[in-house]
């Protein structure tokens, strides 16, 4: 949730960091700012909306400077407006500063500084903690860097910040706790961003600041410390990441992109790791901890809206085939109770960005308590990556439109692997069904290329009903999460309220809703449960529902029930989610964009995020 900028070397800073503030706006969108330092002191300038109402601000401003910050806002203290807008100034004027996380005791240090005499300009957190860094700053009289270190000692919360101070042309002052922060390593030059798509096009070399680390970031020298003052060394990693990644490639919107890469990415998740002729899964952080997985008494799924999803499937999946309890919980319900964790139970925490708060935090609850944590994560080196003991990266590559449609089918992906495996190793899943189901698993790219092939059909089904005002999403079985991830879609991106359902849960009250203007879409895929879903379609006919249904080739009973029809690949029911959500992000891009919707930035969304 909001993404920072910053620059320090030899080019212009401007154009890098208007450039980066683009590439990082599926973070946040609700307004953009740039703070650049030059002979003439600090140029803030910030606008309420997107980056390109700050571009068009700016369009005839040729400020000359190296060195710079800039911020792309999603909204927490604060309405989006210009005021509240990043960066802010100290009370003093001498330090601009942006900020990504929240401060939860802004209130108590602004009474304080309230009371000697500071006004604020702004609704922010973010500005409080400023004007408490530049009032330790004047009292002490010491450095910038000193002054962010006594500071932070108080801080209670999350943040990345970044400082520039009016008299220093060369100098950003960083510092992160539990929002991310990539310092990329140039020559005499320094980027910094909130993840590496700002930097990529120009060096592959980054840091990952840690936690509680401060960055004295110069053209030619990059100093960590910790807040205790000691030196630290960073850690050098090469980024492994095209620049064709993060961009468009043709299409319209990256949501769509993102959609038709599923093969590929799936494919990726798989290879070398999957082979399915000899019977092999190859997972070196899951072997490690084959044992403890393999014995532990219970694993706990932790994740958050459709990394949720893709462990509610999973646990049908582990329960199938390894015979272990699975427990699937929103990380933001269990960081705030009292879970009872026991000393070897596995957490299995799943996150796109590996940088969700929320999930963090539960990890962090639940290796306090004894668990071994299996991170499933799609961003390398991200936090969650890094608090985990083990885990596996999905391998989907960065994933920009902000809702998540390829990292889901990729999560999938390395569950099942994991469950296979371990279900082979332990005993739990015969050969012969082992070698059947990695058979299946291998299958998906290509016939995931089959399913995208409808897509001209999906969108005519998409305009006939766009104007509806609500949806049912049901399912059963391991449909019945990809009912919730295609609910979770269309309420993300085309504003329809929308509702996913168990199918048999239907009888028990939703069912009331059904009219016959009520677009019911049927995750009907050919499983263990087909003649009951089919039933549930009956019921919904008989009282005049609208039916469409994702049902399975060969299936001639569910098109008699259905109004339209979206017939995709045969595959074993373990694996068909990763068919049967296609459709479903399909239609809700489609609804999305004939609604005349920014699909890629859907409002007051952000793709990381990184506050509770
Ligand atoms: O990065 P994560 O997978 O941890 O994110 C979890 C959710 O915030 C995310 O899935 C969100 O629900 C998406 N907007 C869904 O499209």
């Amino acid at each position: 949730m909001c993404g920072i900028v910053g620059y320090t070397g030899p080019r212009q800073a401007y154009p890098v960091i208007l450039k980066g503030l683009k590439r990082l706006e599926y973070r946040g969108y609700d307004s953009a700012g740039i703070a650049l330092v030059n002979s003439d002191g600090l140029n803030v300038y910030k606008k309420k909306g997107k980056v390109a109402v700050l571009e068009e601000e700016m369009e005839n401003l040729h400020i000359n400077s190296h060195i710079g910050i800039g911020h792309t806002r999603w909204a927490t203290h604060g309405e989006p407006s210009d005021r509240n807008a990043h960066p802010h100034v100290s009370q003093s004027g001498n330090i601009a500063m942006i900020h990504n996380g929240i401060i939860e005791n802004y209130s108590q240090i602004k009474k304080e500084l309230l009371k000697k005499g500071y006004t604020f300009k702004s609704d922010t957190d973010t500005e409080v903690l400023l004007n408490f860094i530049d009032d330790i700053l004047q009292k002490n009289e010491c450095t910038l860097e000193e002054a962010v270190r006594i500071a932070l000692r108080r801080i209670v919360g999350a943040y990345c910040i970044l400082l520039v101070h009016k008299d220093d042309p060369e100098t950003i002052i960083a510092a992160r706790k539990g929002s991310p922060l990539v310092i990329g390593i140039g020559k005499g030059e320094h980027f910094l961003a909130s993840d590496a798509s700002p930097i990529i096009e120009y060096t592959k070399e980054v840091v990952y600041v840690n936690d509680y680390e401060i960055a004295i970031v110069k053209p030619d020298e990059l100093i960590l410390k910790n807040l205790g003052n000691d030196k630290q060394t960073p850690f050098i990693t090469k980024l492994n990441m095209e620049m064709a990644a993060i961009e468009k490639g043709g299409y319209d919107h990256f949501m769509l992109k993102e959609i038709f890469e599923q093969p590929t990415t799936i494919y990726d998740c798989l290879r070398g790791r999957l082979d399915a002729e000899q019977g092999t899964i190859v997972m070196g952080g899951i072997q490690k901890y084959a044992d403890q997985i393999m014995n532990a008494p219970r694993i706990i799924i932790i994740a958050c809206g459709t990394s949720w999803h893709a462990g509610l499937v999973a646990e049908y999946i582990i329960e199938e085939t390894c015979r272990i309890p699975v427990e699937v919980e929103y990380a933001s319900e269990f960081r705030y109770r009292n879970p009872v964790v026991h000393k070897g139970d596995v957490i299995i925490a799943i996150s796109q960005s590996g940088e969700t708060a929320d999930t963090l935090v539960a990890i962090e609850k639940a290796k306090e308590q004894g668990a071994v944590i299996v991170g499933i994560v799609n961003v390398v080196g991200s936090s969650i990556a890094r608090a985990s003991h083990t885990g596996s990266y999905t391998h989907a590559g960065p994933e920009i439109g902000v809702a998540s449609t390829k990292a889901f089918t990729a999560q999938l992906a390395v569950l099942t692997m994991v469950a296979l495996k371990i279900g082979y190793e332990k005993g739990t899943l015969n050969k012969e069904r082992f070698m059947y189901l990695c058979k299946e698993l291998s299958e998906i790219p290509a016939k995931a290329e089959q399913v995208l092939k409808l897509d001209d059909h999906i969108k005519e089904i998409a305009l006939k009903y766009k104007d509806a005002p609500d949806f049912l999403y049901l399912g059963r079985g391991y449909n019945f999460p990809v009912a919730l991830e295609g609910a979770l879609k269309l309420k993300e991106i085309s504003y329809i309220h929308a509702e996913g359902y168990p199918a048999a849960e239907m009888k028990h009250g939703p069912i009331a809703l059904v009219t016959s203007e009520l677009p019911v879409v049927f995750v009907a895929t050919k499983d263990a449960y087909h003649e009951k879903v089919v039933s549930n379609m009956q019921e919904i006919k008989a009282r005049k529902g609208i039916v469409i249904s994702v049902i399975t080739e060969g299936d001639t009973v569910s098109p008699t029930l259905s109004n339209d029809v979206i017939t995709i690949p045969a595959a074993d029911e373990i694996v068909a989610p990763m068919l049967s959500v296609i459709p479903l992000q399909l239609l809700a891009y489609h609804i999305g964009v004939a609604k005349g919707y920014d699909v890629d930035k859907p409002r007051n969304l952000a793709k990381s995020v990184t506050v509770e």
